[in-house]
């Protein structure tokens, strides 16, 4: 595809789409690893002397309204901190949006726009005419064919693709295809439903699987024993089986249970076939977290996605923690992506030990699991014609 740094910008107005959606609450930024990665991409634009326009979503608001909540101002307010030239926020650009050399306008929330998810030609060509270059910087959301990341490539005179884009794909080609290997991959987070396909895909490229939060829990019932109160997937039980006998997955020995999911909750660390009927798995046991970090220890490439226990309460961060240490720790390539995993790394102050966190939540799911992002399906169908 048609790269952005490639490209003479002097004097063009760009239009960057970035994924932008960050957690906000109280009208501040609570998390801003996303903005934090898309800024070398427009001050790079900057540099090259373009005119530049800035384009996101954030949540999923109701299309076709405005609305507080889903603002993009907390977001345009971070920026404004973090750039050497002015931020202004537009909320009325549809028609053509002035803007200058020495300023980044943000285009408030394409959500809004009717005709987004729907990826409607009159919404994508009112976009495209918007500027002389369209840059996909949004790998986030470049699993989502919409009018801000499919559509506006199909009509822009130019459509290319970002650096923060470029270097998600050459990170997670080099994990994915042709891995150093043993490559392990660490697939935690609340639930089997949400994550089966990556974890059948995964069963097929990787050396060892290491499962952990909710998830784990479906394994460990799935080996026959109680669960009590624990988060899992009964019904998924049989998938569970099937994903254990094709592959090597780490056994759970010990855990941490609590009588109550909340932030003061007691742990108490138990072998896994005492699980009580009141009590709830929500960590890993010291034994099983140090027998996982042994087995990361030696691996050459290892790809993290979903936290190992509820590391948002401190009682039953452990797990996560000594799982997280490791992958810091050892010295393989490593990839980290969603949310959750973010927060994590971000916990345990790890951020520049791991060798590439991905800005992608399901973005980085869909991309493991061997599917093609439409986001960029589109740049290549570019760069062909
Ligand atoms: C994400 O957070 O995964 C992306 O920004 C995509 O958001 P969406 O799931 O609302 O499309």
């Amino acid at each position: 595809v048609l790269k952005m740094a490639e490209l003479d910008l002097q004097g063009k107005t760009v239009l960057i789409r970035e994924d932008l959606n960050v957690p906000v609450k109280d009208g501040a930024v609570t998390s801003a690893v996303r903005i934090n990665s898309a800024l070398p991409t427009i001050k790079l634009a900057l540099e090259k002397g373009a005119k530049v326009l800035v384009m996101s979503h954030l949540g999923r608001p109701v299309e076709g309204e405005y609305d507080d909540e889903f603002s993009l101002a907390p977001v345009a307010t971070y920026l404004a901190g973090k750039l050497p030239v002015p931020v202004r926020l537009e909320k009325d650009y549809l028609n053509g949006v002035e803007a200058k050399a020495s300023e980044v306008v943000v285009l408030e929330n394409v959500r809004f726009n009717v005709g987004e998810k729907k990826n409607t030609d009159e919404l994508a060509k009112q976009y495209a005419a918007l500027c002389d270059v369209f840059v996909m910087d949004a790998f986030g959301t470049a699993h989502r064919a919409q009018g801000s990341t499919h559509g506006v490539a199909k009509f822009a005179p130019v459509a290319c693709a970002g650096p923060l884009l470029s270097a998600e794909l050459e990170a997670l080609g080099k994990a994915l295809d042709n891995p150093a290997r043993p490559l392990v991959a660490v697939v935690g987070g609340s639930k089997v439903s949400t994550k089966l396909t990556v974890l059948e895909s995964l069963s097929k490229i990787c050396d060892q699987l290491i499962v952990g939060g909710g998830i784990s829990n479906t394994f460990v019932a799935a080996r026959g024993y109680n669960v009590g109160k624990s988060l899992y997937e009964k019904d998924l039980i049989p998938q569970a089986q099937k994903l254990m006998a094709d592959l090597d997955i780490p056994e759970v020995t010990d855990v941490r249970v609590g009588t109550e999911f909340s932030e003061t909750a007691v742990a108490t660390i138990k072998p896994v076939d005492q699980v009580l009927d009141n009590e709830e798995i929500m960590d890993l046991g010291p034994d099983s977290a140090q027998a996982l970090a042994d087995i990361l220890k030696d691996a050459k490439t290892i790809l993290w996605n979903g936290p190992c226990g509820v590391f948002e309460f401190d009682n039953f961060s452990k797990g996560t923690e000594v799982v997280a240490q490791a992958i810091a720790d050892s010295d393989a390539f490593s990839v980290a992506g969603g949310g959750d995993t973010l927060a994590a790394i971000d916990k345990y102050g790890l951020s520049d030990k791991i060798s590439y966190i991905s800005t992608g939540g399901g973005a980085f799911l869909e991309f493991v699991e061997g599917k093609v992002l439409p986001a960029v399906e589109i740049l290549e169908q570019r760069a062909k014609s």
